[in-house]
Order: C-alpha cells, then sequence, then structure tokens
C-alpha cells in the first residue's frame, strides 16, 4: 500500500501539538514557567526572523510605552523600539504561521491551566532592544488584572552569547529564592503566568535582540477588568482564538 505522506506529516505534527501542551500544563502549574526549544523549527524560524527584519527596516517600529507611570524617561524602563502585528498584513504570513502555533498549544491546553478560560489574545507584539545596553527593568506585565493570564515570548535570535550580548530574560518567582535566568535563544518559547508571580527584567542588550510576544486573555478576568473600565478604552486589543489555525492541531 501507498503511504499517504500528507497523512503521516499531519499526524506527527498533531501529536507534537499534544506533547508540547502537555508539556506546558506540567510545567506552567508547577512552577508559573515554561520554555520550549525548537518550537518551529530552523527554517520555519528563519522566514520568521526575516518577516520581522523587514518589518523593522519599514521603519514601522516605535518606542515602547508604560502604562501606569508617571516618569517622562521611558527609556530609563524599557528600551526596545516595537510594532504590533496580527499576522494578516502583508509579509507576515510566518509570524501568522507562527502565532496560530503559538495558539494552538494554548487550544490544547484548555481547561488545564489553573482556573483559566483562555479565549482571546492580544495582537503580536514585535521587539526589537537595539544593544547599546538596551533593556527592561524588573516589572511586572499585569499587575492589576487587565486579563491577560499568560505571557509567551519567540525569540528569534541566533548565535546569541549571554556573556557577549547581555539581553539575559531574568524571572523572579514570588515567594522563591531562585531566579529563572532565559537566554532569549533563536526558536525558544516561553510561557509565564503574566500576573504579579513573574516579575522580571531584561538585562543590557548589547546587540539587537528581536521578540514575538502574545498575551493570552482569561476571559472572566477580562470581562472584569472591561465592567471597570466601563468598556472605555480598554487599552488592550483581544482577537479570538481559532482552533487548528495551522492545520496541524485537529
Ligand atoms: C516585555 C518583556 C521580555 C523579553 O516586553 O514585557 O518583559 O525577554 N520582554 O523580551
Ligand atoms: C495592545 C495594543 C495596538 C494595536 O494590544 O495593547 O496596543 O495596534 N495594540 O492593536
Ligand atoms: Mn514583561
Amino acid at each position: 500500500a501507498e503511504i499517504d505522506n500528507s497523512d503521516t506529516y499531519v499526524t506527527v505534527l498533531k501529536s507534537r501539538t499534544d506533547v508540547l501542551s502537555k508539556y506546558v500544563i506540567d510545567c506552567l502549574n508547577k512552577y508559573g514557567i515554561c520554555v520550549i526549544d525548537n518550537f518551529i523549527g530552523d527554517s520555519k524560524g528563519t522566514e520568521v526572523l526575516e518577516e520581522v527584519i523587514r518589518l523593522r527596516t519599514s521603519g514601522v517600529f516605535t518606542e515602547g510605552q508604560l502604562v501606569n507611570s508617571t516618569t517622562n524617561s521611558t527609556q530609563e524602563i524599557r528600551g526596545d523600539v516595537l510594532t504590533w502585528v496580527d499576522g494578516r498584513e502583508a509579509g507576515c504570513s510566518n509570524i501568522h504561521f507562527l502565532i496560530s502555533s503559538m495558539d494552538d498549544v494554548i487550544l490544547r491546553c484548555a481547561g488545564k491551566l489553573q482556573q483559566y478560560n483562555i479565549n482571546e489574545r492580544t495582537k503580536a507584539m514585535v521587539a526589537c532592544y537595539p544593544g547599546k545596553e538596551t533593556g527592561y527593568v524588573r516589572h511586572v506585565d499585569n499587575p492589576n488584572n487587565d486579563g491577560r493570564c499568560v505571557t509567551c515570548i519567540y525569540y528569534l535570535n541566533k548565535d546569541w552569547d549571554v556573556t557577549k550580548h547581555g539581553g539575559m530574560l531574568t524571572i523572579y518567582p514570588e515567594g522563591q529564592d531562585q531566579v529563572a535566568n532565559i537566554e532569549p535563544i533563536f526558536d525558544r518559547l516561553l510561557f509565564f503566568w503574566a500576573d504579579r508571580r513573574n516579575p522580571h527584567e531584561v538585562r543590557p542588550a548589547q546587540r539587537e535582540r528581536y521578540a514575538i510576544t502574545v498575551w493570552y486573555y482569561d476571559k472572566e478576568e477580562r470581562a472584569e477588568a472591561l465592567k471597570q473600565t466601563k468598556g472605555q478604552n480598554p487599552r488592550k486589543v483581544a482577537i479570538p482564538l481559532i482552533k487548528n489555525a495551522t492545520g496541524n492541531g485537529k
């Protein structure tokens, strides 16, 4: 009998999403942090990086903003430049594939990440620390229950050597005397709880450092946050998650 390769391929990826999501469930529930290496592979990762560099060159990146801050020296707090994409923009099809792959993993975790009911996410934040000692001081992504429960970061930095280039992400899990040092290496995916359990900082980078970040919303916390602001000016755009967006995760 002939082997149907396309079927085999889909089956492999399907079970990989399964394996990954089980790992994410275990890791996040135990440690609040989860790292996956070789997430989409060299060639897809390289295509994503090329799209990101084209975006950067096109001039759409602007300085990162601070919320709830009275200081006017933003650059002393965060030195990144960034742009928001949903992946459907021209020239972003590989970024779209990446985001959909993240969504597949999270959707497969449904009902098993604490009490969370995750049905929406932000757009993707494409960020670059331009080197020259730029970083982001210690902070919490969601200190005030804005609805975001999981931070998901994909790193794009080939041949990154933290001893030469800096740029380490250091997480200080609440109530623990250990820190988690995460090197921002190419094709690495990171998940962590976005609330006060995970203060973190980006150490000064000496080389251009690229990452794509998506925040996933908990339905209830997001609804409550929208009620608090009476639907006025919700800071974050919310995009519904679509099952099997890559076609690999049925
Ligand atoms: C952020 C952030 C971490 C990183 O943008 O909020 O903490 O490793 N980024 O890029
Ligand atoms: C956000 C945001 C901008 C955009 O999600 O916080 O600033 O263009 N989005 O969607
Ligand atoms: Mn952060």
